[in-house]
């Protein structure tokens, strides 16, 4: 069996989380006020992840990662009066918009926990299912993150994790970022740096990582989702409301300077644009396991 070099975590993984945690709180808002787009766009890949997961009425679910719990609503759906969510977060502020949107949903079986997804304090095998939506690939030490959802899940439970396959799939991350770079005059940088995006992308890492927090049964599922919106315009409106690295790298430049990168972004992801309106490419895995 081949083994995929797992990524090394950043020096400071305190730091790094701290950075990452008020990027998502100074972002909660902006990801939230494009819950609508997001939804659209993760649907199908959404209700394969709780399949995969296994996730069914009466169940206990763990939601880490959860965001503005937007798959948080569909998991309180599914798992009907009788079952109950936590969703856990890095981020209190967007945490807080879960507890929001759930309760305007009139869902009453969903608490919400601010947690680092690396350190989960939860009940060991108190949950039936876990599912981390666009998360894990932030985490510094995913291997940390993946060995508590195994202590969290009961024997024979499932789990679902979905993050981004690899840069050549997922075209407008790397013109994001390679113009952001050339604009700030930075070198390039490793699309699986540890924390990153991409980071999970390389093909069989995500179920050595799933192998050695002791999951059992893993199989990785690449999907491709690719984002539907009116123009590339919209797609870079997303991208400036959410914590996206993009963000860090133009936030140090003058008005004008970010004003011409994102302009020449803009440019670039124009060769998405069909007759139906914008296509971005986007391929996504699903990794599904046992404990
Ligand atoms: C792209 S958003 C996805 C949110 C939600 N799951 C969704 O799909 O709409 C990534 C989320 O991961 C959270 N996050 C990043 N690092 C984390 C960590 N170490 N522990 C827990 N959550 C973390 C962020 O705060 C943010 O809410």
């Amino acid at each position: 069996m081949t083994t995929v070099a797992a990524p090394v975590a950043p020096p400071n993984p305190l730091a790094f989380k701290t950075a990452v945690r008020e990027q998502w709180n100074r972002s909660a808002q902006g990801w939230n006020d494009h819950s609508s787009e997001i939804r659209a766009w993760l649907r199908q890949a959404t209700d394969a992840m709780l399949n995969m997961a296994g996730v069914s009425p009466g169940a206990a679910v763990l939601d880490v990662a959860a965001g503005a719990g937007d798959q948080t609503l569909d998991i309180a759906r599914r798992v009907g009066p009788k079952g109950r969510v936590l969703a856990t977060d890095l981020s209190e502020a967007i945490l807080a918009l879960a507890q929001k949107n759930a309760e305007q949903a009139g869902f009453h079986n969903v608490q919400t926990l601010a947690a680092d997804g690396e350190n989960l304090p939860v009940e060991p095998a108190s949950f039936d299912a876990v599912v981390c939506r666009l998360g894990l690939m932030f985490f510094p030490d995913p291997l940390q993150g993946l060995r508590g959802m195994h202590r969290a899940l009961r024997p024979g439970g499932g789990i679902c994790t979905m993050v981004f396959s690899r840069p050549d799939r997922n075209p407008c991350l790397g013109i994001l970022m390679s113009t952001a770079l050339k604009h700030a005059g930075l070198p390039a940088r490793d699309p699986f740096q540890p924390g990153g995006l991409l980071s999970l992308g390389k093909p069989g890492l995500a179920d050595e990582l799933f192998r050695a927090a002791g999951f059992q049964n893993v199989a990785t599922t690449a999907l491709d989702t690719p984002f539907r919106l009116p123009t590339a315009r919209h797609y870079l409106d997303f991208v400036r409301a959410s914590a996206s690295p993009i963000q860090q790298i133009l936030g140090r430049l003058a008005p004008q300077a970010a004003a011409a990168a994102w302009a020449e972004m803009e440019q670039r992801l124009g060769v998405f644009t069909t007759a139906d309106g914008w296509v971005g490419p986007n391929e996504l895995l699903l990794t599904a396991a046992q404990h």
